[in-house]
């Protein structure tokens, strides 16, 4: 198609400029942009070839550039890209594509110290067995779906705790408060360094039996419902949340904050 040609019909100087437009689905809408253009002032014909406009006019009356700002001015959706490459007959400037650059020039560095930047909280991860109780520290946990409410945890599969997490067994997430520091502290010992069934650390038991912290300031008690082995060292349990709230209005721990590190 020729963009912005004279006509060679001689039939007086006239142009034509094919403008590209936005696909259009409802025929009324082309009728009515078609309708538009052949009022402005110059213009002989209009016609629509695929997704272009064609519009054959006088440019001593109308240029190229007042038919697109009249266009665009009553809000017909053009694309410019189409409108350089009718008029200039060749293909549209290539949006620059990704390239492969060098560590260097990237600024790479080391990808873990990218890692740690993600931001997480600090939680206690508690469960109850049928005769023995188990907490300890966590940070690596993110909710994954609202209905049902899901949340993915990430266990050492080297952990004691890894092995008290079955598939419909529970466990609870207790959110601790900013200043609880110590707590995080200490249930990040392994299991055998810390006094048995949760001595020491007031708690009680919901009616499922799951071991919720007196000193939470929120939990989620979930029932294990999936377990994914991404071929890592850790464990993804995915937890359905079955019960839980928010028991007192007060900042959490993070790990930012916690200046402590899971590494
Ligand atoms: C801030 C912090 C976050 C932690 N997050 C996790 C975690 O997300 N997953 C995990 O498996 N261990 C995590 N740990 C390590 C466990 O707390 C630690 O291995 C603990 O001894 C496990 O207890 P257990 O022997 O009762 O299983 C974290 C430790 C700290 C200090």
């Amino acid at each position: 198609m020729s963009p912005e040609t004279a006509d060679e019909s001689g039939t007086g100087g006239l142009a034509t400029t094919v403008l590209g437009v936005h696909r259009l689905e409802d025929p009324e809408q082309q009728g009515e942009i078609l309708a538009l253009a052949h009022r402005l002032p110059g213009v002989q014909r209009v016609w629509m070839d695929g997704d272009a406009l064609c519009v054959e006019h006088d440019p001593s009356l109308c240029s190229r550039e007042g038919i697109i700002e009249a266009l665009e001015r009553r809000g017909i959706p053009l694309r410019l890209g189409a409108v350089l490459a009718a008029e200039t007959g060749e293909p549209p400037p290539a949006v620059p594509g990704p390239t492969m650059s060098g560590p260097e020039e990237l600024g790479e560095g080391d990808p873990a110290d990218a890692l740690t930047l993600i931001p997480y909280g600090v939680f206690v991860l508690s469960v109850g067995g049928q005769d023995s109780l188990n907490a300890c520290t966590v940070s690596w946990l993110t909710q994954v779906s609202f209905e049902p409410p899901l949340l993915v945890l990430a266990l050492d599969r080297t952990s004691y705790s890894h092995g008290t997490l079955v598939p419909g067994g529970t466990f609870a997430i207790n959110f601790l408060d900013r200043g609880n520091i110590s707590r995080a502290n200490r249930l990040a010992l392994p299991h055998r360094l810390r006094p048995r069934d949760l001595a020491g650390v007031p708690h009680n038991r919901s009616f499922r039996g799951t071991p919720i912290l007196d000193e939470a300031i929120a939990f989620l008690e979930c029932e294990v419902r999936a377990t994914f082995e991404p071929g890592g060292d850790h464990t993804l349990f995915v937890g359905e949340v079955v019960a839980g709230g928010v028991r007192r209005e007060s900042a959490m721990l993070t790990l930012r904050e916690s200046g402590l590190k899971y590494r």
